[in-house]
């Protein structure tokens, strides 16, 4: 992968530069392994600071354990399932994680081997938040079906019956989960004059002034909300969180989203409600076995599916590049990291 041109070229050219100027006999840099690619701006902190093997594209578990053998630290995606193999590398320090969630990382085992686990939270809050919306208009106002429509040739000109959907505007919206997405989700419901109620592990009196927003029972939420949005983060206590039950209170207008994690919703139960047309529609940016999606779901033109783009703009992506940079330096810096989840 080294070479002149392209991330490594570029991220190579930017760590001579940073180098000059330091002395001139050889310094023993720790070894880091960067899991698959990741923006410019995280490289050029790296490389000046720590040797650097960056994979060109995704590894196994065993790959990971067998490339970070010798490495202090790893930078790692939430694709990368980081388990006891991995994390009982000797010499290894910190794991940080280019995300928020750190579900794909065992957090027990990091403890035992006193291991530093960092991740990324709050960078990603509104281009997450943004993309909940896109999802909650698009399968409100049924987009994936009407363009799908359009591109086969079936628009005939301006049809009154055609492709009717559901009005937002002073609607109800149902926050699964008042973390910092959740809470600007329910910002941007602002916008829409919508009555905002939620359901969180804990009372959010701040959000519930600045958001007009009630505390509600799941059951409630369910039953009363025009759009659900899911924003817990995925635990044991939360996989299937929105389960057939749930599902069943939901109104048959209701349009269920789902940023976060696709294990919190279950999915057959949701091809369920969507084939029985028991629920409108459904957004969904993330699935149960990724990158699977279920085959009932794929046949549904209620359902607009979008392949884990959250936290994909540009700005997002270099600041959690930067952010996971950041953390794993400080760590092999000796410095306390930013964003520990775990030291
Ligand atoms: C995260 O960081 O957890 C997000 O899912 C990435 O988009």
């Amino acid at each position: 992968m080294r070479g002149t041109t392209g991330l490594w070229g570029r991220a190579a050219a930017l760590a001579t530069v940073a180098r000059a100027g330091r002395p001139p006999y050889p310094v023993r840099m720790p070894r880091i392994l960067v899991t698959r690619p990741i923006p410019e701006a995280g490289l050029a902190l790296l490389f000046p600071r720590v040797t650097v093997d960056m994979s060109p594209g995704p590894l196994s578990p065993a790959e990971i354990a067998r490339r970070a053998d010798g490495c202090s630290g790893i930078l790692c995606q939430l694709t990368d399932s980081i388990g006891p193999d991995i994390l009982e590398v000797p010499g290894l320090r910190v794991v940080a994680t280019m995300s928020a969630g750190t579900n794909h990382i065992d957090l027990a085992a990091a403890k035992r081997r006193d291991i530093v686990v960092t991740n990324t939270p709050g960078c990603l809050t509104e281009a997450t938040a943004e993309l909940a919306f896109a999802l909650i208009l698009a399968a409100a106002r049924r987009l994936g079906e009407a363009e799908r429509f359009l591109r086969a040739g079936r628009f005939r000109g301006w049809d009154p019956m055609l492709l009717q959907g559901q009005t937002l505007v002073g609607k109800r919206l149902g926050i699964l989960g008042a973390g910092r997405i959740g809470q600007e989700v329910a910002r941007m419901a602002r916008g829409f004059r919508m009555d905002v109620v939620y359901h969180s592990r804990s009372a959010e009196p701040e959000f519930e002034k600045e958001c007009g927003a009630r505390a509600v029972t799941r059951e409630e939420l369910a039953s009363t909300a025009d759009v659900v949005s899911v924003h817990v983060p995925l635990t044991p206590e939360t996989r299937h969180a929105v389960d057939a039950a749930f599902l069943a209170r939901m109104k048959p207008t209701a349009v269920l989203v789902n940023t976060s994690r696709g294990p919190v919703v279950d999915e057959a139960a949701l091809v369920d409600a969507l084939r029985h047309k028991r629920i409108f529609a459904a957004g969904l940016d993330v699935f149960e076995d990724e990158p699977a999606v279920h085959p009932g779901l794929m046949e549904r033109e209620n359902a607009v599916l979008l392949p884990h783009i959250g936290s994909a703009t540009f700005e997002t992506r270099n600041r959690m590049a930067v952010m996971a940079a950041e953390n794993l330096l400080a760590v092999l810096e000796g410095r306390p990291p930013g964003n520990p989840v775990l030291h």
